[in-house]
């Protein structure tokens, strides 16, 4: 993918700042604590971009690798983990089929990333890279999108503003519907950036596929190599009864 946004790390991480990196990493640790089946020593953030979350699990001890298949992202990850004296491993790949030298023991994927995988083929072979890399008993955490079409707010243009020293970052996304019946809807995200008086201007519009609660589920068990654990509300790891189009669904490697 040819990303404007996604090769402005600097602004991409000013807009999205509101990522509570703290609460997330402590929602990470009751998910392990609650459904994990080994000690997690090794995380794998999928999808990584400034990944605040990854540099929380650094912080308390855990050996990070930020995948991404954006080399700017992944270059800011690295010096800003070298200010910090942090240890954050990197891998330049795409997410949808990749191997990792070594085993990891927790993934993750947040902000609807894995709308990234655009298509059910490589939804599976997204899964079948994630499983060959994953111990025995270890998690696999997807935050979705949240993906109810049927109420008008799914297609609402949402605008935010968030700023850091002298940096404004103004960012605007939408859905737009392009085929309902392949869920495929384009998703447009705009960042208008004031740099100290700068005015500068990044878009992306990219095709993505949504995939529904139980189409999911059976793409799970197509690929065979993990079992569902459910899904979950938003900052909980108590299982929702119900299904739900906003939701983090777990799945743990056989
Ligand atoms: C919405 S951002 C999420 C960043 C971060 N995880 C967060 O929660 O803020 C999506 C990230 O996915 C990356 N990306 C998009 N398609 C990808 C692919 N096929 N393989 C690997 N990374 C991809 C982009 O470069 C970008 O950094």
């Amino acid at each position: 993918m040819k990303s404007q946004i996604y090769n402005q790390a600097k602004y991409y991480e000013i807009a999205f700042s509101f990522v509570d990196a703290k609460k997330q990493g402590d929602l990470f640790e009751r998910f392990i604590k609650k459904y994990g089946k080994i000690k997690v020593e090794s995380v794998l953030d999928i999808a990584c971009g400034p990944a605040l979350q990854l540099e929380e699990m650094a912080r308390r001890g855990y050996r990070t690798i930020g995948l991404d298949s954006s080399s700017q992202m992944l270059n800011y990850l690295e010096s800003k983990a070298s200010q910090n004296g942090l240890k954050i491993g990197i891998v330049k790949a795409d997410m949808n089929n990749f191997q990792l030298s070594q085993k990891i023991d927790f993934a993750y994927i947040m902000m609807g990333s894995i709308v990234y995988t655009k298509n059910n083929d490589l939804f599976l072979s997204h899964l079948k890279s994630v499983a060959d890399c994953l111990g025995s008993g270890g998690l696999y955490l997807i935050e979705n999108l949240d993906i109810n079409w049927a109420d008008p707010k799914f297609w609402k243009k949402q605008t935010w503003t968030m700023k850091q020293n002298k940096i404004k970052v103004k960012t605007t996304f939408q859905l737009i519907p392009k085929n309902l019946l392949t869920q495929v809807v384009m998703q447009t995200i705009k960042l208008e950036v004031d740099d100290n008086g700068k005015k500068l201007e990044f878009v992306d519009s990219d095709e993505v596929k949504i995939v529904a609660p139980e189409e999911f589920k059976l793409l799970i068990e197509k690929n065979g190599q993990f079992e569902f654990v459910g899904f979950f509300e938003r900052e909980s790891v108590k299982l929702l009864k119900a299904v739900s189009s906003n939701n983090i669904a777990l799945l743990r490697r056989k």
